[in-house]
């Protein structure tokens, strides 16, 4: 089973640059990669922080890109997203009780995709209805779950990330 797993594209608005570095053009270039070399994806996983600043324009921007792109694509949202306007960006995206959320069953396995956004914090958390959720989820694989959610914080690396 193939996953490949982008965590952390920090998109800004077209043009925008994040420590010198523009976002869009970065993922652009992982995009292009993927399709050229890794085609036969079984699911390609963008994990958050999709954007910077929880910004229009880039969510506009990502949704362009992934209407030209081919492998299956979840998105999951990272504390700098904006899960309202994401869901208002993304209307088809995998979501479950108004959280950006959703299982892949694979062929080797379940992927249980977790929203750990709790807006306004930079910690995720998952609340009683998530839990719940995941306990379901878990329990109607048949393979144990492998539950994928954005990488930790660490403070020393990804501070106030
Ligand atoms: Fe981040």
């Amino acid at each position: 089973m193939k996953i490949i797993q982008l965590s952390d594209p920090h998109l800004m608005a077209p043009g925008g640059l994040l420590y010198g570095s523009d976002p869009l053009a970065r993922l652009d270039a992982c995009l292009a990669d993927i399709g050229k070399n890794h085609a036969d994806a079984e699911l390609v996983v963008i994990s958050g922080d999709l954007t910077n600043d929880g910004e229009r324009a880039a969510y506009v921007a990502l949704r362009e890109r992934l209407a030209q792109f081919s492998p299956p694509c979840r998105l999951m949202l990272g504390n700098h997203d904006d899960r309202a306007l994401f869901l208002e960006m993304f209307p088809d995206a995998a979501a479950e009780q108004g959280f950006v959320q959703s299982v892949f069953d694979g062929s080797e396995g379940r992927l249980i995709l977790l929203d750990t956004l709790d807006s306004g914090h930079v910690e995720g958390r998952l609340c009683a209805a998530r839990l719940e959720w995941l306990d379901e989820k878990a329990e109607g694989s048949a393979r144990p779950g492998l539950p994928l959610h954005a990488p930790p914080a660490f403070p020393d690396t990804h501070a106030g990330a």
